[in-house]
């Protein structure tokens, strides 16, 4: 058993942490502050081929291993958690196309997604929809050789930005689950509707909206993958996200380690740094140790889908732990830093808001949980 990295996973982690370092973490706080998306970010990312690092070749991505993908993610979400969720969504879109679609559809938007000309967004959850994600209830309706769509999405990454959609709607709700099929929508199309930014407690760079889809005509050719598909096509495509998910909170786990780490050693009291202090190593040292074996499960999810093997109980159970352990540092680097954590000051008390999202989207680590039990006792 090799725990290293490759030689290509290292070169792609050295290039994505020398731009995140130099570029990202400084506008991190203003993005933060001010809600601002990350525009140049993602052009930056997308000039080094950081967008499509998992994708095919053949539609313009790097064709590169799935732990790189994980750490990819890692090191953008040290610098920029908002930038990390945006990424690992667009990419989740992009394998979904490039998994389900037709050669035609994998051309068209495959290649835009891994060049970085559009970003992408995934239209699961609704009002009434978020957990029970098979009930939802936005309609596909064929006519002609049309699709219409109407319903209402909540809560989705990217919405404002995105140049295609990914929309999970329902074609024969009789049917239930088994009635839903995936649809790819392009932005700018008619009776699509994009609400205001949520007012959100962190990530406030990566923009989620509501989505609206009044009589939207689609081509029936943007139906990706077999009609009554859909719930199947969302939930494989969750299995690889939730390896991003995890990866994001390690990256900003990491984040809140190393910055405990070095106010321990600056910060002097009763005479002496604070890290002599067994209170707060020890506090230190548990962050290292949790962190490392969240990271092992990601890993190790990340390998088996290198691997081909199926990994929707590992996808869940590192989402899950990775971002309890990540929740967990980012407030013991709050207690660390004393009232400098509390301080708007120090990136800390944006590492504690913008950890929270990661213990909800993708799957409530509840329901990471019902996917774990679900596999324990099939
Ligand atoms: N891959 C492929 N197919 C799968 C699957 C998987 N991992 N898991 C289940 N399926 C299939 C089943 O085989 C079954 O297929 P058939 O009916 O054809 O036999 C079908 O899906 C239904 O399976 P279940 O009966 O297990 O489904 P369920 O209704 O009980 O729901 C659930 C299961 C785990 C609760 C699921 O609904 C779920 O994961 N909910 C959470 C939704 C979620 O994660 N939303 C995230 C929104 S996206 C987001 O957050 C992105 C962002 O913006 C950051």
């Amino acid at each position: 058993m090799d725990f290293n990295l490759s030689e290509d996973d290292k070169l792609i982690q050295e290039t994505v942490r020398d731009l995140a370092m130099n570029k990202f973490a400084p506008r991190a706080d203003e993005i933060d502050k001010k809600s601002i998306f990350p525009e140049q970010n993602i052009k930056e990312l997308a000039e080094l081929g950081l967008l499509g690092t998992i994708l095919d070749p053949a539609y313009g991505g790097a064709g590169a291993s799935t732990i790189s993908y994980s750490v990819t993610l890692e090191e953008i979400a040290k610098a920029c958690a908002s930038t990390s969720v945006i990424t690992s969504v667009t990419t989740m879109v992009g394998l979904a196309i490039q998994r389900n679609g037709t050669e035609e559809q994998k051309e068209k938007w495959v290649t835009k997604i891994a060049s970085g000309e559009i970003i992408g967004a995934f239209c699961l959850t609704e009002p009434t929809a978020g957990s029970d994600a098979g009930s939802l209830k936005t309609s596909a309706t064929v006519d002609g050789d049309e699709i219409v769509l109407n319903g209402q999405k909540l809560w989705i990454t990217n919405a404002a930005h995105a140049g295609v959609f990914l929309v999970m709607a329902n074609e024969n709700p009789s049917l239930g689950h088994k009635g839903i099929s995936a649809f790819v929508v392009e932005s700018g199309s008619e009776g699509l509707e994009i609400g205001a930014p949520e007012k959100k407690m962190g990530l406030n760079g990566s923009h989620t909206c509501a989505v609206f889809f009044d009589n939207v005509r689609i081509p029936i050719e943007n139906r990706l993958g077999e009609q009554g598909k859909g719930f199947s096509i969302a939930l494989a495509s969750l299995d690889t996200g939730r390896i991003g998910i995890a990866s994001q909170a390690l990256g900003i786990g990491e984040a809140a380690y190393q910055a405990s780490v070095n106010f321990a050693k600056e910060r002097n009291q009763f005479g002496q740094p604070i890290y002599n202090f067994q209170g707060v190593s020890f506090r230190i040292a548990d962050m290292k140790m949790k962190l490392e074996a969240a990271r092992l499960l990601t890993r190790k999810a990340a390998w088996m889908r290198d691997k081909g093997m199926k990994h929707t109980m590992e996808s869940s159970m590192a989402k899950a732990f990775a971002t309890e352990v990540a929740c967990e540092v980012t407030q013991n680097a709050i207690k660390t830093h004393g009232g400098m954590g509390f301080s708007k000051e120090l990136p800390v008390e944006r590492y504690h808001r913008d950890i929270q999202a990661t213990l909800l989207y993708e799957g409530t680590n509840d329901i990471q949980r019902v996917v774990m039990v679900k596999n324990i006792f099939k």
